[in-house]
């Protein structure tokens, strides 16, 4: 499918279409994703999980769930603070991905960590039953970000926390204008040096222009109901981060 359609279409699409898409690009892309993601974020996408995991308060004994877990580098580091007394869920559509993080998983032989394939809209995970919530690069990849966002306050204990990182448009004109050309020439251009899979990235600059930007954001998770929104730009703004509740009832 990803051939036939190319990635400005790919994304623009929605439903079980968007979700065939995606899947069949992470699939593909799975063994180099850690090098590559590394190589053209200049290495920033380790620190930006690790100002995600320090934000979200995650700790001893929580159950946390990694939505679109990948190559499961968010889960580990989320096994590493919640212990043998706490629990990680790490939920995607890729087998492909879930095999890179299930062997990184056994060489650290962390046994409170379990990957299983699944949609982010519709985990059949019991309601309730999440301290915390996590995405990294996943929302803007769903098929349905409404429906996602339902599912995690589904999924939530009330009180719990949802964190989110994902690519983002910086507020001031000039600097959103320079960033719109590194997405779409200089990415293609690394990717293309790097040997990387082109139209994975032609993707990721079109679904980002057409991804909510960071206050945009705040909008529709406060509108599908999460409490005490906050947010911060991350990289001049090109990337964000948001930390909300699920409010008591
Ligand atoms: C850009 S990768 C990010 C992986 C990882 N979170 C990280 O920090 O590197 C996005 C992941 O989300 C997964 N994904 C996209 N849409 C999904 C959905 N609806 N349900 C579950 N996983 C999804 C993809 O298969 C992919 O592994």
């Amino acid at each position: 499918m990803s051939t036939t359609l190319g990635a400005r279409t790919g994304a623009r699409l929605a439903g079980e279409q968007k979700e065939h898409y995606v899947h069949s690009m992470f699939d593909r892309i799975a063994a180099p994703y850690d090098r590559l993601n590394s190589r053209i974020s200049f290495g920033r996408d380790a620190r930006w999980r690790k100002i995600l995991v320090e934000r979200s308060g995650a700790g001893p004994g929580d159950h946390v769930v990694d939505l679109g877990t990948g190559t499961g580098e968010l889960a580990l580091q989320f096994a590493r603070e919640v212990g043998p007394e706490g629990r990680v869920t790490g939920v995607d559509l890729s087998a492909k991905m879930l095999e890179q993080a299930e062997q990184k998983r056994a060489v650290e032989g962390l046994a409170n960590i379990e990957f299983r394939e699944g949609n982010a809209c519709a985990t059949e995970l019991p309601s309730s039953s999440a301290d915390l919530v996590a995405m990294g690069w996943c929302l803007r990849n769903c098929s349905d970000l409404h429906a996602a966002l339902h599912e995690v306050l589904r999924i939530l204990k009330p009180g719990g926390t949802f964190v989110c990182l994902d690519m983002s448009r910086p507020s001031f004109a000039p600097v959103r204008g320079l960033f719109f050309l590194h997405r779409h020439l200089v990415m293609p251009l690394q990717a293309r040096f790097y040997g990387a899979d082109a139209e994975a990235y032609r993707y990721l600059a079109c679904s980002t222009d057409h991804f909510p930007d960071r206050k945009a954001l705040e909008h529709v998770m406060r509108t599908a109901g999460f409490a005490h929104i906050e947010s911060w730009p991350l990289m001049m703004g090109a990337v964000a981060l948001h930390r909300s509740v699920k409010a008591h009832l």
